[in-house]
Order: C-alpha cells, then sequence, then structure tokens
C-alpha cells in the first residue's frame, strides 16, 4: 500500500493516457460526416482486425491476447460469478422468432408497430470480469399487426466486435472490472498495446444500449463507439445491423443518447472522451438527413462520463456532472477507474443550438450529484428548466451504491446566472416500498424539447439491504402540479424503459398507450400494453413470450411506428 502513496496521480494519468495516444481521436471543426447511404460507410463484414495485420504484428497480438487472458484468470475473480450474469441478467444465447405469439386481452386498433427493447447479451465474456454496459446488444421486438396478432422476437445484433470475438473463438475486450491492482495496471497496459498492434483507434460498439430514429433511419447505439443503422429481418419480426457510421476525420465516440432539436431536426450528440488528452467532450451536430453540421470540442479541465443530453429550441442542455476518469485509483485494489466526486461541484451547460465554439456555453455550477438521463427540459422566457434523474453517489464498480436518488428540477436563469433547484416528490412508497425512485425517464415524444406537463419513468425499489434494485412499475407525474404520482406495479420485473404511445385521437398529452416487456414472477416474459390515462395495474393486453423463454433484462426501449417499418420495407 506505501507504493500507491508514492504515486503521483498526474503523472500516472499522464503516463496512462500516452500508452493510450496511437488511439486518441481527432477532432477538428471540419469533420466531414458521412451519413447513411455515402460510400465510406464501414459496413458490419470489415474483416476481422487480426487477419488485417502483418504476420509478425499477428503473431505478438495473439500472444499479448493470450498472455492477458493469463493474467486475468491468475489474478481476477472468476467471470462468470458476476451479478451482471445472473437472474434477469443472464445471457439468452438463442434467438427466436414467432410469428404468431400468443395475445392475451385485445390489443387496440390504433397501436401498429413495433415496440423493441436493446439489451446486452455478452456471446463471450470479457477479459478479467463483466459489466453489465459490455455485453453484446440483442434485442427484443414485438410486432402489433392491427388485427389483434402480435409477432415475438429476440436477436443478436450482429456488429464487427460480436464478428470478431467470433473469429477468435473468445473475448477480445478488457472488462473496466479487471482495471483494479497492480494486476489491472498490467492489462492495461497490455490491451493499450494489443490496440496498437490492432491499428485500432476508438472502441468497437457493442449496440447495447438506446436505438433511435432519426432522419428516416433506426440506429443502435452504445456511447464508446459509433452508430450502427439498422434494418429489418426479412420475416418482419425484428431489426438487425446492417452497417456501422463512420467519419473521414472524426472517428467517434458518439453518444447513446443524442437529441433531435425540437423543430428542425438537427441532431446533438454530446460525446465524452475518456483517452483523449486534447479534448474531454464533443458536442457533434448533425442535419435532420444525418448529414455532418459541426463538431464542437470541449476542454472541461477534467474527463467526465456524460450519458444523456436535453435539447430545447434555443439551447444544448451539457451535463459537466463529477462522475470522473480518475487513473490513480486503478492501483487501488477496491478503486473505480470512473467514480462520482461527492467533494466537486457539477456544471450544467446551455450551449445555443446554432454555437460553434466552447466559449458559446453559459456554465452554471450545481451541487454535487451522478446522473444517467434527464428527463426533459424546455426553454423559459430567461433560460431553460431541465428535470434530472440524479443520484447522490455513483460508483460505475459497484452500481448499487447510488444512495437516494431523486428527481431534480433545475430553473436556470442566463441573465442573472441564478440556479433554482427543488425536488419533485414522487410519493409512490405506500404502494412499492420506501426508497422508490424513478429512472429511464420519459415523456410523450411530441413533447421533447417542450414543456411537457406529464413524465413518465421506471419505478425503481431498492431491497430493505439496498444490494439490489427491481424496476418494479411505471409511473406518471404530473410536472406542472407537483401532485404524487401514479404508479402502474408491473407481475414481476420490468426488462429496461417502457414506452409511450399517443392514441390515434388523442385528447389529452398522457392519453396513449404505456408499453413494457416484463419477466414475471412464473419465470415467463410478456410484453404488457396499458392505459396511461387510468393508470391501471391491469394491462388492456399482454404479448406473450414462449413459455420459458428467458429475456435478459435491457436498458432503452423505443416503439417504432408502421409509417417507419414501411420506410424500411422499402428499402431492403
Ligand atoms: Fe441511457
Amino acid at each position: 500500500m506505501k507504493k500507491v502513496n508514492t504515486v503521483n496521480p498526474a503523472h500516472l494519468e499522464a503516463t496512462l493516457l500516452s500508452m493510450m495516444e496511437p488511439f486518441f481521436i481527432t477532432t477538428t471543426n471540419k469533420l466531414p460526416f458521412h451519413g447513411a447511404g455515402t460510400a465510406a460507410n464501414n459496413g458490419i463484414s470489415v474483416s476481422p482486425v487480426a487477419c488485417a495485420i502483418d504476420r509478425p504484428r499477428r503473431v505478438l497480438y495473439r500472444s499479448v491476447d493470450k498472455m492477458m487472458h493469463i493474467v486475468a484468470n491468475l489474478t481476477k475473480e472468476p467471470t462468470k460469478n458476476s451479478e451482471y450474469l445472473q437472474g434477469v441478467h443472464a445471457p439468452q444465447p438463442n434467438e427466436i422468432s414467432i410469428p404468431k405469439a400468443r395475445v392475451t386481452g385485445t390489443l387496440p386498433a390504433d397501436l401498429v408497430g413495433m415496440f423493441v427493447n436493446v439489451n446486452p447479451n455478452p456471446q463471450y465474456l470479457p477479459i478479467g470480469g463483466y459489466h453489465m454496459f459490455e455485453g453484446d446488444g440483442a434485442l427484443t421486438s414485438v410486432r402489433i399487426l392491427g388485427d389483434g396478432h402480435a409477432t415475438f422476437a429476440y436477436t443478436h445484433f450482429d456488429t464487427a466486435k460480436r464478428q470478431h470475438e467470433m473469429e477468435l473463438g473468445r473475448s477480445n475486450e478488457l472488462s473496466i472490472m479487471a482495471m483494479r491492482g497492480y494486476s489491472g495496471l498490467v492489462l492495461v497496459l497490455m490491451d493499450a498495446l494489443k490496440r496498437k498492434l490492432e491499428k485500432r483507434k476508438y472502441l468497437r460498439s457493442t449496440a447495447n444500449t438506446n436505438i433511435e430514429e432519426h432522419g428516416g433511419r433506426l440506429y443502435a447505439l452504445w456511447e464508446g463507439g459509433l452508430p450502427y443503422e439498422l434494418s429489418i429481418t426479412s420475416d418482419g419480426t425484428s431489426l438487425q445491423t446492417q452497417r456501422q457510421l463512420v467519419y473521414d476525420e472524426y472517428e467517434g465516440p458518439f453518444s447513446a443518447h443524442p437529441v433531435a432539436h425540437p423543430t428542425n431536426g438537427n441532431w446533438y450528440s454530446v460525446s465524452y472522451m475518456l483517452e483523449n488528452p486534447t479534448c474531454d467532450a464533443a458536442i457533434v451536430v448533425l442535419d435532420a438527413n444525418s448529414q455532418f453540421i459541426r463538431n464542437v470540442p470541449l476542454q472541461l479541465g477534467r474527463k467526465p462520463m456524460i450519458h444523456d443530453a436535453a435539447v430545447t429550441n434555443n439551447y444544448v442542455v451539457v451535463l459537466d456532472l463529477p462522475v470522473l476518469l480518475t487513473p490513480e485509483e486503478i492501483l487501488k485494489p477496491n478503486g473505480s477507474l470512473i467514480r462520482m466526486h461527492e467533494d466537486k461541484p457539477g456544471h450544467i451547460g446551455l450551449f445555443p443550438v446554432d454555437g460553434t465554439s466552447e466559449a458559446d456555453i453559459i456554465w452554471f455550477e450545481v451541487p454535487s450529484c451522478a446522473a444517467f438521463h434527464t428527463l426533459n427540459a424546455h426553454d423559459t422566457a430567461d433560460g431553460v428548466v431541465l428535470h434530472l434523474c440524479q443520484f447522490p453517489r455513483f460508483n460505475l464498480l459497484a452500481m448499487k451504491d447510488i444512495g437516494d436518488p431523486k428527481l431534480v428540477r433545475y430553473e436556470l436563469n442566463v441573465r442573472t446566472g441564478a440556479v433554482d433547484i427543488s425536488t419533485h416528490e414522487l410519493g409512490l412508497d405506500d404502494k412499492f416500498g420506501h426508497g422508490t425512485y424513478v429512472d429511464f425517464p420519459f415523456v410523450n415524444p411530441g413533447r421533447v424539447g417542450r414543456d411537457a406537463r406529464y413524465g413518465f419513468g421506471s419505478v425503481g425499489v431498492p431491497s430493505l439491504d439496498r444490494k439490489n434494485v427491481r424496476n418494479r412499475g411505471v409511473c406518471k407525474f404530473d410536472l406542472h402540479t407537483g401532485e404524487p404520482a401514479a404508479g402502474i406495479l408491473f407481475p414481476g420485473d420490468g426488462l429496461g424503459e417502457a414506452g409511450f404511445v399517443s392514441k390515434k385521437d388523442a385528447v389529452s398529452e398522457d392519453d396513449g398507450y404505456l408499453l413494457q416487456f416484463v419477466k414475471c414472477d412464473d419465470g415467463n416474459t410478456v410484453m404488457n400494453v396499458y392505459d396511461a390515462v387510468d393508470m391501471c395495474d391491469t394491462p388492456i393486453a399482454t404479448v406473450h413470450a414462449p413459455d420459458g423463454f428467458h429475456v435478459p433484462s435491457g436498458f432503452h426501449s423505443q416503439f417504432i411506428d408502421s409509417n417507419m417499418l414501411d420506410q424500411m420495407y422499402l428499402k431492403m
């Protein structure tokens, strides 16, 4: 332990970053983006990297790769013991496509499209551990046909990462869970050497976090890499990776949560760059057709993990919260390379949507906190109102330790620089249990970037010992009145985010359907349709997966309407 105290953190950071220098991501202000349909698309059939390098390098590469596995096996806990491989997180090695799934209740006639949830499902376990953010992307999908019938499918995305590992017969990636202690440092350095031999400049996307539609195309997103464009499968029951977007000069990464401007459709990605010594984050702007407009590098003076953003008519909301890359922690046996620093403040920035420079950002200092997701933001006469699902504590390597999360309202005044902060209490403990909180938040899609009356989200319920959290329901809260929320209790565990679809003849903002994949307490999986007005626990309709077929818990969900699906057929 004495040696730990003699390490100069700044020197160690510089050393680690210099080891990664060959892989730094180029960021300039003149970076053409080759969007969908251009010749520069890098198809997923790209040659496996190990075969694309010359023989001496390949021999060294494979030697280093084997050494990494040996070191990890000797020094790390067996990966199979990971909590992220148990229960609702257990991987599913099989794919299914059921053209006529069992339906109970009555599917509404005005609900036609496909509801999908993207989830991590590792093909091979990474080196030295496993974190749920590292699994290969897979998709649970229900196609609602409009005639009372529905399909059910589970599909593995075919990314370049997955293809490469199939060639190797094992994982090629070092788990962040292995990056602890001196053995962790050795593994990081060997991984850096391996990536140098591969001439790989950025992380390979797992495509496991989010699905977003933009410019008439669908993308699977992961914040360490570049988006995959998706196409519909030949039987129409699911989606599949088609090709990965690449830039000529800008090589990523891209955010898992790019946000569209509420009126002109521009797409804003606030991306963070842990491995780049000259740039901490970037705001990448694409037009409504996914063509590159500009990239604005940010020098934040620290390396925050930025998962989400928000966009109003006037501003892009940038979250520089103190969940930071902390290289010196790698030498601590129980350290965490990425964790919240409770002694450091947060900063929320308002970047004008037509801004071109970091100097255009108006910054507000806020108390220390961590957050994955914004609920929404909208303009006011004096600035912006932002709703944020935030945690008082966060450690990427021990994610159950999040304290008492809150939905927090920030009123940011650009004229005076003042920040007014208040908390929205859900009032759902009586129904769900003590410590209930909301995450995976969303509003009616038509209210994104505008003043929304209703917010929705998944209900997280911690166990009494706070060692586990279950997704037990979906809630609706009134952002205007602040009245206690209404909540729907699931018959089991929610598998990721819910979705909202407006009724055809909706008469109010909340007049729609809530869709949710649920792992029922009997072990079976369903997709339930609920009424978002009455918020009744009993679903309107249920689409059943085959009995006993395990569906892993996932992250974000998306409803793809029939018009979008028709467009995708036309592109086949
Ligand atoms: Fe997210």
